[in-house]
This record gives structure tokens, C-alpha cells and sequence, in this order.
């Protein structure tokens, strides 16, 4: 019983908590977004280009698993697509855009 009460308190703390972290990790991520050119194609939270479509709202039409292979992959089924291919950037930045990316629903 005690440990069940336990459990839904640190329930309680660890979701805040988590929720915090991931505040903590948005800054970096877009710092990322800037300095590698997203919005000059790309518009964000109302800055950036229209020659791509807004990435405002992409969370809720695609996985992050799915926008991270859009970055490096998306050129094998669309070859004539002129977004660059992101397949140099650290697997660890494209995690933290996508996961970012992904938030935004
Ligand atoms: C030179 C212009 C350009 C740049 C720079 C660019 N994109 Fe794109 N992006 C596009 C275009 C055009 C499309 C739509 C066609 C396609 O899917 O390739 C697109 C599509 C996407 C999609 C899929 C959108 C959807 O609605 O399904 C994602 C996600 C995306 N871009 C993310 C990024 C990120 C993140 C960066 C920076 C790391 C970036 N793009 C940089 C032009 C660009």
C-alpha cells in the first residue's frame, strides 16, 4: 500500500520534472533550426520563408521518427526536391530537432 501511495507521488514529481527538461532542451534544438537554415525555407512560429511548408504544426501530421528520416532520406523517393539532405549533421542534432520538431503539434 505504502508503496503504491510512493509510487503515484513520485509520479507526481517525475512528470513536471520531465516536462522541464525537455523546456530545457528547446533553445538548443532551435538553435540548431537556425544555424542550419531550416527557415530559410521553412516558416517557424512566424519568421522564415514560404518556399517550404510551415513547420508549425508538423508534430501532429508526422512522427519524429519520421521527420528525422525526412532530413536525410528524403531525397531517395523525391530526387527533384530541393530541400538539402541533412546526412552530415550528428545523429544526436537530427534526434534534437526532430524531437522539437515533433512537440510542436
Ligand atoms: C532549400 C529549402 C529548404 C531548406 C533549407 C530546408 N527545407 Fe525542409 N522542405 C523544403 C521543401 C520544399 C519541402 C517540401 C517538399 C519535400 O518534402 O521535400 C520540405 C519538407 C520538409 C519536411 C516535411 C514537411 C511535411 O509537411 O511533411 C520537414 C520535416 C522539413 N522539411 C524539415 C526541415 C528542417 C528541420 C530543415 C533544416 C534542418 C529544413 N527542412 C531545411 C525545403 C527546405
Amino acid at each position: 500500500m505504502l508503496i503504491k501511495k510512493l509510487s503515484i507521488f513520485l509520479l507526481f514529481i517525475l512528470i513536471p520534472l520531465s516536462a522541464f527538461a525537455e523546456q530545457q532542451e528547446s533553445p538548443e534544438a532551435l538553435g540548431l533550426i537556425n544555424a542550419l537554415g531550416c527557415k530559410a525555407c521553412h516558416n517557424l512560429a512566424g519568421e522564415g520563408g514560404s518556399l517550404a511548408p510551415t513547420l508549425d504544426k508538423i508534430g501532429s501530421r508526422k512522427t519524429a521518427k519520421q521527420i528525422e528520416q525526412h532530413l536525410v532520406d528524403h531525397l531517395k523517393p523525391n530526387p527533384d526536391a530541393f530541400m538539402p539532405s541533412y546526412n552530415t549533421t550528428s545523429k544526436k542534432e537530427l534526434k534534437q530537432i526532430s524531437d522539437y520538431l515533433y512537440n510542436l503539434q
